[in-house]
């Protein structure tokens, strides 16, 4: 009988599940988006509840959408926004407050404090992570810390942390398993890179009770079965991954060197450095890429903030664009940004500068300036951000780069990829399939359950849509950067 992969690919706005075939193509997508809700400045929150329901009601719909049953599918990968912080009680299975969101600067103060204190190098050298609001330690303690009862009900052992994947598969066994995967696990500041455990120090240090945490699996392997009556027929999950992460396996950046660039609501550019974690000396992330069997691939990771949200905020902020597609129409009808530069630091600057503090800037504006030149200017700032982190990468990595391999939303913009290219110095590929987040997972479940027999076969089946070469002088090229780094410094504040 004909089989397939279900993915099911929870990110930070919508919940989709896509169903694949054994050449990685899609046969069925299913889409819906849930509520962001923004209690105060900074703060970003999800409701767990509707981000179940949606991915439920998604699984269900793309099975529909082709009129296969759920005894087709093999096993379900499961991908996930990560660092966004949820915590539930073990008995009613009820969140105790909204999930917190990775973008949530609530806890910008107690990061600070923690580095005040000197406890940086501690936490980068254990978890590969700078201290920072980002990552779900800080979250998870200020939950402990300020919903009525949960520090005495976490202390009895009565309450359950886990990011959205553990959250997801709670659920989809009904309560039977409390587990997360490696790739996740480590962006929680509480996971030690090198011990692979969560690490008891790091615990004392965020007052966080071991009790609460799920135990850490592999990217790959068969952890159990959906609940009978969710889906129709009790599926093998056997791929869990962060969705950064997933893509990279999606894009078949397979061997160390190879890199990838993720353009969704932020940038996430993540190198594969093989099976030994590079620490950084420039600010990027050392990170878990996936373990499958018993061997673990590391990655350096730049995490961009703001990428695509940019365009959404020329849509829904400044109101120069209806719909998203049309910036690039926009950005296009002028020859270029006129001196117009953009650092869109709404939430502060994450790689390489992360600066809490820094705020959206707009430089160099003339009496000749238009809506076109802002559009050019911002989608601009999303090749910049991705090149001074690729610098760091290449310091930090002594490798060349050969190519850059990208995905996500605004990748099928042409001109922001040539323009990409350009600011570089370095090819940008871009594959068939872009939805490669949740073509990860799927690979990461299908090989553990034999649908695919190993990486070499994951190989063959990437393939390439379009090809973009750096046409711009060195020369020229190391202006406009100049000029972007100082819109950068101008978005800074002095002090920092
Ligand atoms: O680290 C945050 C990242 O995982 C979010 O990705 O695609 O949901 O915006 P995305």
């Amino acid at each position: 009988m004909t089989q397939y992969i279900l993915a099911l690919d929870q990110g930070t706005t919508s919940s989709r599940a896509i169903v694949f075939d054994r050449q990685g193509n899609i046969l069925a997508l299913a889409q819906k988006e849930f509520q962001q809700i923004f209690p105060q400045s900074g703060w970003v929150e999800h409701d767990a509840d509707e981000i179940w329901a949606a991915q439920i009601g998604v699984a269900n719909e793309a099975l529909a959408r082709i009129g296969i049953a759920a005894s087709d599918i093999a096993a379900i990968g499961i991908t996930n926004q990560r660092e966004t912080t949820i915590v539930w009680d073990r008995n009613t299975g009820r969140p105790i407050h909204n999930a917190i969101v990775w973008q949530d600067r609530r806890t910008a103060g107690l990061a600070d404090a923690l580095k005040a204190a000197g406890h940086e190098p501690l936490f980068q050298h254990k978890t590969g992570l700078v201290i920072d609001a980002y990552f779900s330690g800080t979250k998870l303690k200020w939950l402990l810390d300020h919903v009525p009862g949960a520090r005495a009900k976490a202390d009895r052992g009565e309450l359950a942390f886990g990011t959205v994947d553990s959250w997801l598969i709670w659920k989809l066994t009904n309560g039977a398993l409390h587990i997360t995967d490696v790739t996740n696990a480590c962006r929680t500041l509480l996971y030690n890179l090198h011990t692979h455990d969560w690490d008891d120090e790091l615990l004392t240090l965020l007052d966080i009770p071991r009790s609460l945490l799920p135990d850490v699996h592999r990217s790959s392997e068969v952890y159990g079965h959906t609940a009978a009556g969710l889906l129709g027929a009790q599926i093998p999950i056997a791929g869990i991954a962060g969705d950064q992460q997933a893509a990279t396996f999606g894009q078949a950046a397979l061997q160390s060197g190879m890199v990838k660039n993720t353009y969704g609501t932020g940038c996430f550019m993540l190198l594969n450095t093989g099976e030994k974690p590079i620490p950084s000396q420039h600010k990027l992330l050392t990170t878990v890429a996936w373990k499958v069997n018993d061997r673990t691939n590391y990655a350096l990771e730049g995490s961009v903030f703001v990428a695509g949200a940019v365009v959404q905020w020329l849509r829904d902020g400044l109101g120069i664009i209806k719909r998203s597609e049309e910036v690039e129409a926009l950005a296009n009808s002028v020859p270029d940004n006129d001196g117009v530069y953009f650092v869109p630091a709404f939430v502060g600057l994450g790689a390489p500068y992360w600066d809490s503090y820094a705020r959206g800037t707009i430089v160099g504006l003339s009496r000749g300036s238009t809506a076109a030149h802002i559009a050019r200017a911002a989608l601009e700032s999303i090749a910049y951000q991705t090149a001074d982190v690729i610098d760091a990468m290449r310091q930090d990595s002594q490798l060349s780069l050969p190519e850059l391999r990208v995905d996500g939303g605004a990748s099928r913009n042409d001109l922001l990829m040539q323009f990409q290219a350009d600011i570089l110095g370095v090819p940008v590929v871009r594959p068939k399939v872009t939805e490669t987040t949740a073509l990860g997972a799927a690979y990461l479940a299908g090989l553990a359950v034999g649908y695919w027999q190993d990486e070499a076969e994951i190989l063959q089946l990437w393939q390439m849509d379009k090809r973009f070469e750096p046409c711009i002088s060195p020369d020229r090229r190391e202006m406009l950067r100049h000029a972007w780094r100082q819109a950068v410094s101008q978005a800074r504040q002095p002090s920092q």
